[in-house]
């Protein structure tokens, strides 16, 4: 090890606060330190290559390297480097919000810009509260939202979110928010009680439950649904066909706003720009980040339907919130080009076509004893692992801490595949690589995974 590899490593576990991460894991082992990225692949700081099965975390859309948005951020930082929404306007902020309201789906036609996803989902949660009282439904403050979705960080965005074991630290959070099941249909049974559902009817049956929560809890109290396209947390469930279509319906009957948490699904990971041009529906409110740029500058929106930003047309309403870097010229500049990359290249395009070779990839691990399930949509899966897939026993929290932590995640990544093995619900590994990714990449994922995953049953 070189001298200069050497003190970054020490800088790094002298003073780095890892996020999401137990420091203990590095006791005896050096933090993985990425240092550049070419493409679909990234480098570590002794030189090795890894496949980026993860898009950095679900971002890097046009892959590593790109040269065009590194000139696209200089470029604006020489021109204007700083100024703020705050009652001024500067040109790519502009620009890029007339860019993204042309692309949604539906009239959400005004962007509010934030800084990243869990700001952007706090964002559309004040709107919901403030727009239900500015117009006559002052109680309405409520939110429903999935067992084990992610949806931030921020105590807002936390108290949505339905990971239990994120929030336990942090109680109490924002009051009024509600789970209901997710679309988890791989363990229908065991969630409704019911079996054998087909995917459509347990679609139908888990979007009713949105609207018993919002019985329960009187129509009056909700503001808003959370949901994403395709959910990331307890590994890419995907909607089952009508499930949106129904909460649509729902939302409309109970006058509640449907937001769409597009975090992850935007900007090409579904194949689509957004998640209701991939599945046919429109919400109020658009939640996004990470794509947006490709993750060359940090940046968020919240996108809302025109008749939300009524209220705020007259007299001396305005939206109490913001933040200072919220649509930094740089990150706009930058989204912006990345945006040119998305048409140039044909991305979505890319990624409907390859989506089918990338799931064959995936499913063709079905034959291995540990993969129960393979699911999700465009460059976005999961595959759930098993005990026993006849019975779709998983392993107890023990096995899981073994399998994953103990194993799994490093395993993957000294076989030179980054990507996410995860316990959030049932153990899953999640890939989701640059868009920019083809068979190439599928292949060497797959015979990856087929070798680790082999080595992880045999030590069960
Ligand atoms: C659906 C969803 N919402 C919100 C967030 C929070 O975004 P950020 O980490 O940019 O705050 C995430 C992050 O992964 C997410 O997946």
């Amino acid at each position: 090890m070189t001298q200069p590899e050497h003190d970054v490593l020490k800088a790094a576990e002298d003073h780095l606060w890892l996020h999401f991460t137990r420091h203990s894991a590095y006791q005896q082992s050096e933090i993985p330190t990425i240092v550049r990225g070419e493409g679909s692949y990234v480098y570590d700081i002794h030189g090795k290559r890894y496949l980026d099965g993860l898009a950095g975390l679900f971002v890097v859309q046009v892959g590593h390297g790109r040269q065009e948005l590194a000139e696209a951020a200089a470029k604006q930082a020489q021109e204007l480097a700083f100024f703020p929404l705050w009652s001024y306007a500067h040109p790519k902020a502009a620009e890029l919000a007339q860019r993204l309201a042309a692309q949604t789906p539906g009239d959400l036609n005004r962007v509010f810009f934030t800084t990243g996803g869990g700001e952007a989902v706090e964002s559309a949660w004040k709107l919901a509260k403030q727009y239900f009282k500015l117009t006559g439904k002052p109680l309405k403050h409520k939110v429903i939202s999935r067992q084990i979705a992610y949806h931030g960080t921020p105590q807002g965005a936390l108290a949505i979110t339905g990971i239990p074991a994120f929030k336990q630290m942090f109680e109490p959070l924002v009051p009024g928010s509600v789970r209901v099941p997710n679309t988890n249909h791989y363990r229908a049974d065991e969630i409704t009680g019911v079996k054998g559902m087909t995917p459509e009817e347990y679609g139908l049956w888990a979007a009713d439950r949105v609207a018993r929560a919002i019985e329960m809890e009187g129509p009056d109290t909700v503001a808003a649904v959370f949901a994403e396209p395709v959910q990331n947390a307890g590994g890419c469930f995907p909607p089952p066909p009508g499930y949106w279509q129904r909460l649509r319906e729902i939302c409309d009957e109970y006058d509640v706003l449907l937001v769409s948490d597009e975090v992850i699904c935007a900007f090409g990971r579904l194949g689509t720009m957004f998640g209701g041009q991939k599945f046919d529906y429109v919400p109020d409110i658009i939640t996004c980040a990470k794509g947006m740029t490709s993750g060359y500058s940090p940046i968020g929106a919240m996108i809302a339907h025109e008749r939300l930003f009524e209220p705020f047309k007259s007299g001396d309403t305005m939206f109490a919130h913001g933040y200072t870097f919220g649509g930094h010229p740089v990150s706009a500049a930058v989204a912006l080009a990345n945006l040119d990359i998305f048409e140039r290249e044909d991305l979505l395009g890319h990624v409907t076509k390859n989506e089918p070779l990338f799931k064959q990839t995936l499913d063709d691990l079905r034959d291995l004893p540990i993969v129960g399930d393979v699911r999700g949509a465009g460059y976005f899966w999961g595959i759930e692992l098993v005990k026993d897939k006849a019975t779709k026993e998983t392993f107890d929290a023990d096995e899981s801490e073994r399998l994953l932590r103990g194993f799994l995640s490093k395993a993957l990544f000294d076989a030179g595949l980054y990507c996410r093995a995860d316990d959030r619900g049932d153990p899953v590994i999640q890939l989701a690589p640059p868009l920019v990714a083809g068979l190439k990449e599928f292949e060497e994922i797959g015979s990856i995974l087929r070798g680790v995953l082999t080595e992880a049953w045999a030590r069960v």
